[in-house]
């Protein structure tokens, strides 16, 4: 039997002694490309090349690329989805074309020496053909030279046949993809005839050739590349699903030792839930490693919304305490002989996703709380709009969680209203924020300036102390004292009170430089600051940086103003906490 590590193994000596030069795994997140968060593909790290540009390493290549793809999200848990997978790809940079790719595709899938897969079991597409592209009969008759029936092969539209770009420009162009018929019963829920791109499970589709030829524009034309390339890509838990005649990806050598461990964990296992936290653990562990913070945006929100994920699906399954951190570790086990930076990275990868439990799981219990409430009131068959921001705001839920819950009840979730909701609370936050820098305006005495910027400080340590879930919901400042509400679901304790008047004062005594900068609202939110993002204003910022410059303190859009070294503030003191309403508190504090 072959397994993945000898699957990986072929392939490269394959495609080696086809004159293909191997190229290491480009990290998940792209160097120099705007047009997307993670790559998709492993022909995404090497578009420039694609477009013409030559590659150091020559015209043809060959590599195991890691890989990040969330539009599938929901499918995880089935036997062949995932968010992160390696795919093993080959190129031609403008040398070989269809005839050599789809022999060698062939030869490697069926010969005795290489996969050996029974060929009748394969089934090939190709591109039917449109407005913008013909119908690929080249490689229809490449198929049929190579003894593939009619019968086996199946002509489908762009929407199956037709690759890229990655992003909304870039090179793309037809392809053939290769299926292999897993003997399984057509299921007929899915229709009357099976075909190789039904979604029964009878066939699995197991490699892809893409026939780059065009360069999609920005207006949405294609036009002929100056350079033809073939891209080729195989999803490497699917092939050795396949080759190791296993069900599902998930009980192949790539995944069984995290998948026993989820199981010993578990007090009520289900197969379904235990996938999808096996898969998302290795997307994150992935993502930690290639430098992905959680965050509440851009990448560090896809990385939150998969622990977070990861994490809920624990409960479903009983776990207790504390999971993901150690579980990570088997993670890094499995790959660091092939990806030795996972070694090197672990206790960083295993402290930061402890850390995001730690918090989500402070927030999750009472949001939990919060809808099962919602649920069970007699005749509800809806969240609705305000509910489910409500959830989003007070409890960290990303938004798709309250929609995933609220199927497992048979319950609709107000997606509309919640998007209104958010909306409203941005332009009442706005509203907010030109108030106080009214006032700041109206009243630019010392007091109320230096109140204003222990305002910022006393944000960022109620974020540190507290959790991320604290976002600033009002703020009032007079000579006197400040009045900050904020995100939170219950009362601080007299512990974390102090810790947090403890923080401000020592960020006090340390002297803290504060710097404005002005910067677009991309930039700022790539930096992490908080505050309002205002869209109409999109063109620049004004953000005040309170600390040594890459390691501030606070970082928040504000107009200002602002003292300039925090040790003008004196004695920081919090004289009274209290709640304001359901899910927000309020804090009243002077300077001695
Ligand atoms: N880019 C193609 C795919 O991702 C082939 O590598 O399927």
């Amino acid at each position: 039997m072959i397994n993945s590590l000898e699957l990986r193994k072929k392939y490269l000596e394959f495609f080696g002694q086809k004159g293909h030069a191997r190229i290491p795994s480009a990290p998940l997140v792209p160097e120099n490309d705007p047009t997307v968060l993670f790559i998709t593909a492993g022909m995404h790290p090497l578009v420039p090349y694609l477009l013409g540009q030559p590659h150091p390493a020559g015209k043809r290549l060959v590599s195991v690329q890691k890989c990040l793809r969330t539009d599938d999200i929901e499918e995880v848990g089935d036997a062949t989805h995932n968010t992160f997978f390696e795919m093993l790809g080959n190129w031609s940079l403008g040398d070989y074309w269809k005839k050599e790719a789809l022999e060698w595709s062939w030869e490697f899938l069926t010969s005795k020496e290489w996969l050996g897969l029974d060929g009748a079991r394969i089934y090939v597409t190709i591109f039917a053909g449109d407005q913008d592209a013909p119908r690929d009969t080249e490689s229809l008759g490449i198929w049929r030279s190579l003894g593939v029936p009619p019968e086996r092969i199946f002509e489908y539209g762009k929407d199956k046949n037709w690759w890229g770009p990655a992003g909304e420009t870039g090179p793309c162009g037809p392809d053939s993809e290769m299926f292999f018929e897993t003997g399984r019963e057509h299921d007929v829920k899915f229709g009357e005839k099976c075909h190789p791109n039904c979604d029964c499970g009878r066939f699995v589709e197991v490699w892809n050739d893409v026939f780059m030829q065009y360069n999609k524009k920005a207006d949405g034309t294609f036009e002929p590349l100056k350079q033809k390339n073939v891209d080729t890509g195989m999803g490497l838990e699917r092939m050795t699903m396949i080759l190791e005649d296993k069900e599902s990806i998930y009980q192949t050598d790539l995944f069984i030792s995290l998948m026993e461990e989820i199981k010993s964990l578990s007090t009520r296992y289900h197969e379904r839930s235990a996938r999808v936290i096996a898969d998302h653990l290795r997307a994150a562990v992935f993502l930690i490693a290639d430098g992905v913070v959680p965050s509440n945006v851009e990448r560090g929100y896809v990385l939150r919304r998969l622990i977070r994920r990861a994490i809920r699906y624990g409960r479903t399954l009983e776990i207790k305490g504390r999971f993901i951190g150690d579980l990570a570790l088997t993670v890094v086990k499995d790959y660091q002989s092939l990806y030795p930076q996972l070694k090197a990275a672990a206790e960083k990868i295993s402290r930061q996703l402890t850390g995001e439990e730690e918090k989500f799981n402070q927030t999750l219990e009472g949001g939990l709380k919060e809808f099962e409430k919602l649920a069970r009131e007699e005749g509800r068959k809806k969240i609705s709009g305000g509910e489910a921001f409500r959830l989003y705001e007070t409890y960290g839920f990303p938004f798709e969680i309250t929609q995933e819950l609220a199927k497992e009840r048979g319950l609709e979730v107000d997606e509309m209203g919640f998007r209104e909701s958010l909306r409203k609370h941005q332009e009442l936050s706005r509203a907010g924020a030109v108030e106080r820098f009214r006032g700041g305006l109206a009243d630019q005495s010392e007091e109320t300036t230096k109140l204003h910027t222990a305002t910022h400080l006393l944000q960022a340590a109620l974020r540190e102390v507290l959790g991320p879930h604290v976002y600033q919901k009002g703020s009032n400042i007079t000579s006197e004292r400040l009045r900050f509400d904020f995100s939170h679901p219950q009362k601080l304790t007299e512990e974390e009170l102090k810790k947090v008047e403890d923080l401000v004062n020592q960020k006090i005594s340390q002297d803290l430089v504060v710097r404005r900068e002005e910067m677009t609202r991309a930039e700022a939110e790539r930096l992490g600051a908080i505050g309002l993002f205002d869209e109409k204003y999109a063109a620049k910022v004004s953000v005040y940086l309170i600390g040594p410059k890459g390691a501030e303190f606070s970082k928040e859009l504000c107009g200002g103003p602002h003292v300039d070294q925090v040790g003008k503030l004196g004695r920081f003191k919090i004289v009274k906490e209290e709640a304001v309403s359901a899910g927000v508190r309020r804090i009243k504090a002077i300077l001695e």
